[in-house]
């Protein structure tokens, strides 16, 4: 079986999908980090990121592999891990310009309809276009100065700039972001992790 678990930028997906993942034994795939990926190949590369030609064919000459842990993902391009680099302001600023390429979805995509199952899926889009028959879909939220508070703990920039990019992010990525229609939504603001983890695990199916 397939579980989902979207929402916007620093609302828990990839802490909250690696516990449920480790609960059921599965393994967890980050869709972020093939995005974060392409982004940070593209900066490297110099390549402009509106043209989806160019990065396309970077990415085809640079073929990335992601490796979906439970423990948590890792992403290659040869023998080379980028995982490292990706989660900087550099890469969340560029991010959401990638992934409004189609191009560049449809190649996601692809990858991950790829993936053998069981997994967890998050991201913003696994319950609606990717993974749209999957067992259990769940959407989390939080308010942007929560997830701003949460988010200074892994970047150097102060919560109000935090969230002003985290604001900014969620409205370029608002076209594939909406909740699937049959998804279960936590506000994830009240709870721990430990919280979150605990209520999907409580609603999946026997
Ligand atoms: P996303 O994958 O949605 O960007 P993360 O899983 O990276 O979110 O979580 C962002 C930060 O918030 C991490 O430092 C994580 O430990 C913390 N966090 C996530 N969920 C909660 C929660 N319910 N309560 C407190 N901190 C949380
Ligand atoms: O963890 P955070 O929410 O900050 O980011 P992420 O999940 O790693 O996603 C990074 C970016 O990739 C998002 O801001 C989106 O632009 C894009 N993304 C997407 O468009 N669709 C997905 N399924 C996952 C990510």
């Amino acid at each position: 079986m397939i579980v989902t678990i979207d929402g916007v930028a620093a609302s828990g997906k990839s802490s909250v999908s690696g516990g449920v993942a480790r609960a059921l034994g599965v393994p967890y795939v980050s869709s972020g980090l093939l995005y974060r990926a392409a982004t940070g190949l593209g900066l490297e590369a110099a390549v402009d990121l509106h043209d989806a030609p160019a990065l396309l064919s970077h990415l085809q000459s640079h073929p990335l592999r992601l490796e979906p842990l439970a423990a948590g993902n890792r992403v290659w391009q040869g023998g080379r891990e980028l995982t490292g680099e990706l989660h900087s302001t550099r890469v969340d600023r560029g991010v959401s310009v990638v992934a409004a390429l189609p191009e560049v979805r449809a190649w996601v995509d692809a990858q991950l309809r790829a993936l053998p199952s069981p997994f967890v899926a998050e991201g913003r889009d696994m319950g609606t276009n990717v993974f749209p028959r999957a067992g259990a879909k769940f959407y989390l939220t939080a308010s942007p100065h929560i997830r701003a508070v949460r988010r200074a703990q892994e970047r150097p920039e102060d919560v109000p700039a935090i969230e002003a990019a985290l604001v900014r992010r969620d409205e370029l990525d608002r076209v594939q972001s909406a909740p699937a229609p049959d998804a279960v939504v936590i506000d994830t603001g009240p709870l721990t992790l430990d919280g979150v983890i605990q209520t999907i695990l409580a609603q999946l199916p026997a």
